[in-house]
């Protein structure tokens, strides 16, 4: 099995971006390592910081309404300002693809490949976890051979956001796995029986 290095970053939707930027390196200590304004396509965007406090990087995003509205408005629509999603650092992200969609994992899209001032970065998205929920995973290569990337790709964050865009346009949503032909093992009385069991 292809190895996990932690967690690269973590992406928050916000409505006020300069607040939000305010808060992180201001007031939680953060300094800004990389930012974009106006990335996506001629239907909707977003503006984007990313701040980094030790190893913990956040990915800030407000969005730019245009002719439709911006995914990033859609998602504080429904779930309020927060965690959009949360980005796995692996080794191979190619093998861990593989491993995934064996077990009928479905992406938004596919690899990502583009190339920071430091090194190559390969990124790609999952659907959202559960139905009904906004929070979906990325996966994330930063290492290859001897060089690393630190930071990111607007080429490539525009090429992830058109994905999500495309998938919006369908107005299906659609899960990380199939719930339907793939449930998990629980029916409402076993996951109240399970999580009682974990609690006691
Ligand atoms: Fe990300």
């Amino acid at each position: 099995m292809s190895e996990t290095a932690g967690i690269d970053h973590i992406t928050l939707c916000v409505k006020n971006l300069p607040a939000a930027e305010h808060l992180f390196t201001k007031v939680l200590g953060f300094h800004i390592i990389w930012s974009a304004q106006d990335v996506g396509s001629e239907r909707s965007s977003m503006d984007t910081i990313v701040v980094q406090r030790g190893e913990a990087k956040i990915a800030l995003m407000q969005g730019r309404n245009k002719t439709q509205r911006s995914q990033i408005c859609e998602f504080i629509d429904r779930y309020g300002e927060g965690v959009q999603h949360i980005a796995i650092e692996v080794d191979d992200i190619d093998a861990v693809c593989r491993e995934w969609e064996q077990q009928g994992v479905r992406f938004c899209g596919e690899t990502k490949n583009g190339r920071d001032g430091f090194g190559p970065l390969r990124q790609r998205f999952t659907y959202p976890l559960f139905p009904d929920c906004g929070l979906f995973l990325e996966l994330t290569q930063r290492q290859h051979g001897h060089e690393e990337s630190k930071t990111f790709v607007r080429a490539t964050v525009e090429a992830l956001y058109r994905d999500i865009e495309r998938a919006q346009g369908t107005g299906v949503q659609r899960t990380i796995i199939d719930y339907e032909t793939l449930p998990l093992p629980f029916g409402e009385e076993e996951a109240a029986t399970a999580s009682y069991r974990q609690a006691s």
